[in-house]
């Protein structure tokens, strides 16, 4: 985890303070049987700074796998377009993730995870807005835009379709709602990171490539651990026998993949602290053609700017999954039951190892884990895989740059269910604070969102005039 202080100071030069309450709202624990009869809270955070409350319209972030702060603090386009729209924030907590917690510490034990599914969070998120719409024996007042990227992005869309009558329309910012099994190949996504690399230099993509056989081939030596250890200011040495190696290499695939996730032209510590451009910053390590210890003192290099661009010298904890600075540990159960995403790699499209996804092997280590057997089925009947067409009122925006965009929609499938494509960005940059370093492609797609958001509202207030 990174330090939280350190990232506050990091930051100032580009972030902005709103005015914004944190507030609580309470839920029914099982919204869809009724023998279990608990609520909990779940957390949200308000803005009215800028709201119009005879009729201006609710802004409303379906929040994901994370902490519900660090979406409001990275997600600048709400905040920015809320004064012209004289529009309410209102960010929510994703139940099971942050503070809004059922079962307290315990939440993530088995015998308390199994309230932890998408249908129950946007049924949490349906009760909110029709708290904050006064109730169901009002006609709603105010028009409901829907905000999410990623995971959020998926739950926008899905809040629309699954809520039409809450929600006037959704801008789903990076959503992979194509990537489950049998929509889009599962070299996908790493053939995405691979390319993004390959934008920086061809070069420093075949170093990567050609980095894994130098790496197992070196510790396969003993003798050569403390080395690497020293390198690449490991926490531990790595020690065959407890299975380092695979983890190391986990970590540093984990790697390549965010820093191409999160190839934003601006530094920032969204997931984590990382420098301007990254995949390029990292590039210039591997920009020359290099083998043995060398290639391995570049890869070292590779490493530091990922696990300490924040300059503190922490050593790199290559055994802990934990993920940047989203608290996401919920995130491998949604993973391993409704929310499976099939990933290889064949180390000829892609920059990595060959690894074939293997079903099965998935499905039993989530068994392990859980005590539960994944339905790999269930995005796709729940929410309409890639058959959208009956859907409306829904952007759908993806940076090709972005490994995500590999399950994206790609292309507009009705007037109402429209593409957006960045050709030159990351993961959901549109919903980003506004930079002086945005390309074109971003400020356009901001553009398109607001005309349509425009166009909803007016459609919202014809319908309800
Ligand atoms: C919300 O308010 C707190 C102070 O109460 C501030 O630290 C935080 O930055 C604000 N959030 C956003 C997204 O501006
Ligand atoms: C919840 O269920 C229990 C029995 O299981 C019952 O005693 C209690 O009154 C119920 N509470 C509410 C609010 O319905
Ligand atoms: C292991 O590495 C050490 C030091 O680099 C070297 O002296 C030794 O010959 C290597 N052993 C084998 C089996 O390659
Ligand atoms: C590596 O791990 C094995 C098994 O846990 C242990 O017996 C051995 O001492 C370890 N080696 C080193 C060098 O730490
Ligand atoms: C993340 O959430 C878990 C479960 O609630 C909690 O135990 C842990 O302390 C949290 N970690 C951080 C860094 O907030
Ligand atoms: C997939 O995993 C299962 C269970 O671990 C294993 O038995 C099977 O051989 C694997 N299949 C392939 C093609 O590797």
């Amino acid at each position: 985890m990174q330090n939280v202080t350190y990232i506050l100071v990091f930051l100032l030069g580009t972030a902005t303070a709103y005015k914004n309450v944190t507030k609580e709202f309470v839920v029914p624990l099982d919204h869809f049987g009724f023998q279990r009869n608990e609520t909990f809270k779940i957390r949200y955070i308000e803005s009215d700074e800028y709201w119009n409350r005879g009729n201006g319209p609710i802004f409303f972030y379906t929040g994901n796998e994370g902490q519900i702060e660090e979406f409001a603090k990275h997600t600048g386009f709400m905040w920015e377009i809320a004064r012209e729209f004289e529009a309410k924030i209102v960010f929510a907590e994703h139940r099971y993730y942050g503070k809004s917690m059922p079962f307290g510490d315990k939440s993530l034990d088995n015998e308390h995870i199994g309230y932890l599914t998408s249908a129950q969070a946007l049924a949490d998120y349906a009760q909110l807005v029709n708290f904050l719409q006064g109730g169901k024996s009002l006609k709603p007042k105010y028009p409901v835009i829907a905000f999410g990227g990623s995971y959020g992005g998926m739950l926008a869309a899905y809040f629309r379709m699954k809520y039409p009558h809450l929600v006037t329309g959704a801008i789903a910012a990076s959503a992979p709602v194509h990537m489950f099994s049998d929509m889009v190949p599962c070299e996908v996504f790493h053939r995405i990171v691979t390319s993004s690399f390959n934008v920086a230099s061809k070069v420093c993509r075949d170093n990567i490539r050609q980095s894994w056989n130098v790496l197992r081939t070196f510790v396969a030596n003993k003798t050569n651990a403390d080395w690497l250890k020293k390198q690449w200011n490991l926490c531990v040495a790595v020690n065959d026998s407890k299975g380092d190696v695979q983890d190391l290499v986990d970590y540093l695939q984990t790697m390549y993949e965010t820093l191409a996730m999160v190839n934003y032209p601006f530094a920032t510590d969204f997931l984590l602290p990382l420098p301007a451009n990254p995949v390029r910053s990292v590039c210039q390590y591997l920009s020359q053609k290099l083998t043995g210890q060398k290639l391995l003192e570049g890869i070292g290099k590779v490493l530091q700017v990922y696990s300490n661009y924040n300059g503190k010298g922490d050593c790199v904890d290559y055994k802990n999954t934990d993920y940047g600075n989203l608290n996401a540990s919920g995130w491998d159960y949604q993973a391993c039951t409704e929310m499976v995403m099939p990933m290889c790699t064949n180390g000829v499209d892609d920059m990595f190892e060959p690894r074939p996804w293997n079903y099965t092997q998935f499905s039993e280590d989530c068994h392990k884990k859980y005590k539960v057997y994944p339905r790999p089925d269930a995005a796709w009947l729940e929410y309409g895989g890639d058959r959208l067409q009956a859907a409306s009122n829904i952007i759908f925006s993806n940076g090709l740059l972005d490994p995500w965009a590999g399950g994206g929609l790609l292309s507009s499938i009705s007037d109402t269910i429209k593409a957006v494509v960045m050709i030159d960005t990351a993961h959901h940059l549109d919903l980003m604070p506004k930079n002086p370093n945005d390309p074109e492609s971003v400020k356009m797609a901001r553009q398109e969102h607001k005309r349509n958001i425009e166009q909803w509202i007016r459609n919202f207030r014809l319908n309800n005039a």
